[in-house]
């Protein structure tokens, strides 16, 4: 019956909508524009306007409570308003909010600097600030370009990246993504990059089966390096799960081949951590997992504890040696924002690194992963999951209509789930017909029993009423 209420929202959304608009008077439009939001939608209706939050749980504006089932687009870790990060916040709010990092320094950057090269992979000693995980990959994308300029190998300036990819919104970073929905529009714009086909198991490009495939998707790779290495600068991996192509995991050991195929044909490795990172795999980084360290790479999401806007990419010290001379060599890195650095935003990370240090909040999250990984693998039964994916605490779980063939995009199964959820007091916000789960670290052991239970609940509901005669 859920289902059925939304496809009268799809085609006559005042009607389903509009009682969930109470803020707003009649026939007053809304002065906001909100992202990844067809708006025509949402001009008739209303958005659930959230007020508070504490723990893994928001209110919204009519006191309803839910739980919090993709941490704020993957970016809370310890819950909202954890003491430690709100008081340190404030703390230095009343000493000052913000000052320049041209020309400047401050405390709490150089401290975080320090921290967060303490905790990334081995090799990796510099950190440059930004505010957001597209910027992150973007200062990435020109750092790598630069170094070969700067050390005369012109010709290497171009950039191989995967198939589905997603590392952010920004020119840059829409140029080596590989989201057609998303990017296939501004291609005029974009800067020619080099795809290259993504692992993807569950719809394997070339029909095959982990093990016995024997990763001919790294092949595909190297053949590509080996004929153009030449004027190839980096490659830019989402490390271990590509996570907005729908939580899309790379078969083991796919990261290091790829590391050590790019050291065979310098090439640099950027690993964008922007969801991975900060213990969402299991480890701290996902490039961990695998003993890998690139060359640069991109953080930002949970940097902050998912507080405030920060970012940052760190790099090794032979890729920023090659932006030191004198002044009139120009070889400057010349990027910065106004933001960059933000004190608030430094206070926070330090603070939630602090968090994961006292509270051992990476060996907390163990026996929650386990949890789920049990409780997944005895969720398999209904026919209308095709695959279901687990990384730490990124999972997704694909739906499909029967024997694999996937729902159509156009009726909007996966938002159908979470709508259901919703009803239920769970948030989730999907990636198509993919349910992705991705709590907080903090979650109680209760709550991710009542996020997996809902989430599994709506599934049935939702799909037996989208295909009743083929369902379970
Ligand atoms: C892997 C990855 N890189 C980059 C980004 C972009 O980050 P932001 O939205 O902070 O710009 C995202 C966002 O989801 C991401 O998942």
């Amino acid at each position: 019956m859920k289902y059925k209420i939304l496809k009268i929202e799809a085609k006559n959304p005042s009607k389903a909508l509009t009682p969930l608009m109470p803020h707003r008077q009649k026939g007053q439009p809304s002065a906001l524009w909100y992202p990844f939001t067809q708006m025509q939608e949402w001009e008739q209706g209303a958005p659930t306007v959230i007020v508070e939050g504490r723990g893994s749980y928001f209110t919204d504006q009519t006191g309803k409570r839910y739980l919090d089932g993709t941490s704020s687009l993957w970016v809370n870790l310890h819950g909202h308003r954890k003491k430690a990060i709100d008081d340190a916040i404030i703390k230095e709010m009343r000493k000052m909010s913000h000052s320049t990092l041209l020309g400047l320094s401050h405390p709490l950057a150089i401290t975080l600097a320090e921290q967060l090269i303490r905790i990334a992979p081995p090799g990796l000693t510099k950190v440059f600030y930004s505010d957001n995980g597209s910027t992150a990959v973007e200062v990435a994308i020109k750092m790598a370009f630069a170094f070969w300029q700067h050390q005369g190998q012109k010709e290497k300036r171009q950039f191989m990246s995967f198939s589905n990819a997603y590392h952010g919104d920004t020119l840059g970073s829409v140029s080596v993504g590989g989201i057609d929905l998303f990017h296939s529009l501004y291609k005029p714009l974009l800067f020619k990059n080099i795809p290259v086909q993504a692992p993807y198991c569950y719809r394997c490009p070339w029909g095959k089966t982990y093990p016995s495939c024997q990763m001919v998707c790294v092949d595909a790779v190297e053949r590509v390096m080996k004929r153009r290495h030449r004027r190839i600068a980096g490659l830019v991996i989402e490390p271990l799960v590509q996570a907005a192509a729908g939580i899309c995991v790379a078969p083991p050991g796919y990261l290091k081949r790829i590391r050590e195929l790019c050291t065979k044909y310098n090439i640099l490795m950027i690993a964008d951590e922007v969801a991975t990172g900060f213990g969402r795999t299991g480890k701290m980084f996902a490039c961990e997992h695998e003993g890998v360290s690139p060359d640069l790479m991109a953080v930002a999401k949970g940097i902050t504890g998912g507080y405030l806007p920060l970012a940052a990419t760190l790099t090794t010290q032979k890729i920023y040696d090659a932006f030191l001379g004198s002044y009139d060599t120009f070889k400057t890195f010349f990027h910065g924002h106004s933001y960059t650095g933000n004190r608030l935003g430094c206070a926070a990370a330090l603070a939630s690194l602090s968090v994961f240090r006292e509270e051992g909040v990476l060996e907390k999250l163990q026996p929650k992963v386990a949890f789920l990984t049990k409780y997944l693998a005895g969720s398999k039964g209904n026919r209308h999951i095709g695959d279901i994916r687990q990384v730490g605490f990124m999972v997704g779980i694909e739906l499909v209509r029967d024997e694999g063939e996937p729902y159509p995009l156009s009726e909007r199964v996966g938002a159908a789930v979470c709508m259901e959820a919703k009803a239920h007091g769970v948030w989730l916000r999907p990636l198509g017909n993919v349910i992705v789960l991705m709590p907080p670290l903090s979650i109680s052991m209760r709550d991710l029993k009542k996020l997996t239970d809902t989430v599994f609940r709506a599934i049935e509901t939702v799909t037996m009423l989208a295909s009743p005669q083929s369902s379970v």
